[in-house]
Parts: structure tokens; sequence; C-alpha cells
């Protein structure tokens, strides 16, 4: 059955929460677009569609719970997104997964490893093989990664996710050296930084509390980046005309001091 009774195009937004995936579902959402949101909690997945419906409307947003560290898992995510949706024109890979306090490699077990390298790499490698045949038959799509500083940097504690992030990125270069000649624009995006989202956002605003930070509380979006700033960012690499495109670009908020990391 198609819920996409308008036949707008699809996004399909891969690791769907509230900071960076919604503010895209939204940002493509608000140009047109109806969203798949995949993730594996329910209600989380239920309000965000039930607040992007409720704003643009019904048929706008459809939720499938995914563990993007099972292969058939996404295949079967991506088959109803097909069904219920249509074929997808923009593929946002936006799930990533880390250890808060990182561990040295001593310390690092074999299942944390390949737990975080499933979410931050082969989940990308999975949808992406879903997504591209459709593609390509039409001759056009966008195929977003959404990469971190650890995606160009190996640091202490990182182990269990840096390689999984370094991974994405060959991806990203890979898919557009395959398929870019086919009409497909492929492209990584370094978020340099912490982003004002529920988890690191609201941890670094709490910290910010604790130690009477109010100059930083006050101007949050000059240290850390907002969802629905980076969102433009997104739109804008979909939207590059096809004698422009980027594959990669990095982001980081105004006084971010990872940059000399990089
Ligand atoms: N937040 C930051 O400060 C920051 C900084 C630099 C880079 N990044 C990158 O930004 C991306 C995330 O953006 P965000 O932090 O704003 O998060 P977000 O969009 O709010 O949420 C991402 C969602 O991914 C989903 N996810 C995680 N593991 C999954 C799995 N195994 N299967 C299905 N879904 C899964 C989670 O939902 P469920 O738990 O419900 O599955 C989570 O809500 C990541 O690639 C991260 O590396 C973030």
């Amino acid at each position: 059955m198609s819920y996409n009774t308008q036949k707008k195009q699809v996004i399909a937004v891969v690791g769907a929460g509230p900071g960076i995936g919604e503010a895209v579902a939204r940002r493509f959402v608000k140009e047109g677009f109806a969203v798949a949101l995949l993730a594996r909690t329910e209600d989380k997945l239920r309000t965000m569609q039930q607040g992007i419906e409720s704003d643009f409307g019904n048929g706008t947003a459809r939720y499938y719970i995914t563990d993007l560290r099972v292969e058939k898992d996404v295949i079967s995510s991506f088959a109803s997104i097909r069904s219920e949706l249509g074929p997808v024109n923009v593929l946002v890979y936006n799930a990533g997964a880390r250890r808060v306090n990182g561990r040295s490699i001593l310390n690092t077990t074999t299942e944390e490893f390949e737990n975080f390298t499933k979410i931050n790499l082969h989940g990308a490698f999975w949808s992406s093989k879903c997504v591209l045949p459709d593609m390509l038959a039409a001759g056009k799509g966008t195929i977003i990664f959404t990469g971190a500083t650890g995606s160009l940097r190996g640091s202490p504690g990182l182990s269990s996710f840096s390689p999984g992030k370094f991974g994405l990125r060959s991806l990203a270069q890979i898919i557009t050296r395959e398929y870019q000649s086919k009409g497909i624009h492929g492209a990584h995006i370094v978020i340099d930084g912490p982003v004002d989202g529920k988890l690191i956002g609201g941890v670094t605003r709490r910290k910010w509390e604790r130690e009477g930070e109010k100059a930083k509380l006050e101007e949050a979006d000059s240290f850390i980046m907002q969802p629905h700033d980076l969102a433009q960012v997104y739109w804008y690499l979909h939207t590059q005309p096809r004698s422009a495109w980027t594959q990669e670009l990095d982001v980081r908020a105004q006084k971010e001091s990872m940059f000399s990391k990089l």
C-alpha cells in the first residue's frame, strides 16, 4: 500500500534521532519531500513522525524500526520503504555511536568494537546497497554520510568509534568514484565538534550551568552546532547544481576549538 499518494520525493534518514536526524528530516519535508525515519526506538520514532505530520501534513513522514547492526533488518526496512513510499531519492546515513568516556584498546572488547563499527560503517554499506539500484535506474540520487572529528583523526579512547568513521569516509569516496558519473552525488560531512542535541548538547549545557558559564548559555550557538543549521548544509549539498558538486565538507561552531585538531 502506498502512503505517498502525492508521489513526493523520498528521503531516508537512517539514524533518526531528535538532533541532526530530525532536523534534516524536517528541512527536506519543508521542501516537499516525504521522509522515512529509521532507528530502533519506537516511541521516539512515533513522536517524531507525529510532530512532522502535525507541522507539514499527513503522509509526510513514516517510521521504520530498524537495528542497523543487522543486515536483514536494513534490507527489510528499505523493502518496506520502497513499497510504502516509493524509491528513495536521498539517503542520509546519520547513525553513529561511541562510548561517551573512551577506553584504551586493551580495555576495549571485540564485542564493543564490532557493535559500534556495525552502526558507524556496516549500516551505511547495507543502506547504500539498498538504495543505489533505484537511484542508478533513475540516473540520479544523493547519498550523504554524517561524519565526525573522529573520521579524520584517531584519538586516544576512540578505537571502537574512529575506525568505523574513517571507513565511512572512505565508503563515501568510493560511492563517488564508482557512481558519480552515473548521476549519484555522494558526500561526507565532517561534523567537527559537539551538536546541540539532547545528549551531547544536554551534557554541555548542564556543565555550563554547574560552572556558572552564563555567557556560554546565552550564546550557545557560537559554541555548539545547532541541528537546524546543520540541516541547511545537507539541503545545500543535495541542491548543488551538477557542475559544482561537493564531495566532502566540514562544519564547526564559531568558537569550536577542535579545528586545530583536524
Ligand atoms: N551529537 C554530537 O555532538 C555529534 C558530534 C559529531 C558528530 N556527530 C555525528 O552525528 C550523527 C548523529 O547525530 P546526532 O548526534 O544529532 O543524533 P540524532 O540524529 O539525534 O540521533 C541519531 C539516532 O541514531 C539512532 N541509532 C543509533 N544506533 C542505531 C542502530 N544500531 N540502529 C538504528 N538506529 C540507530 C539512534 O536512535 P535509536 O537509539 O532509537 O536507535 C539515535 O537517536 C552521528 O553520525 C555522529 O557520529 C554527532
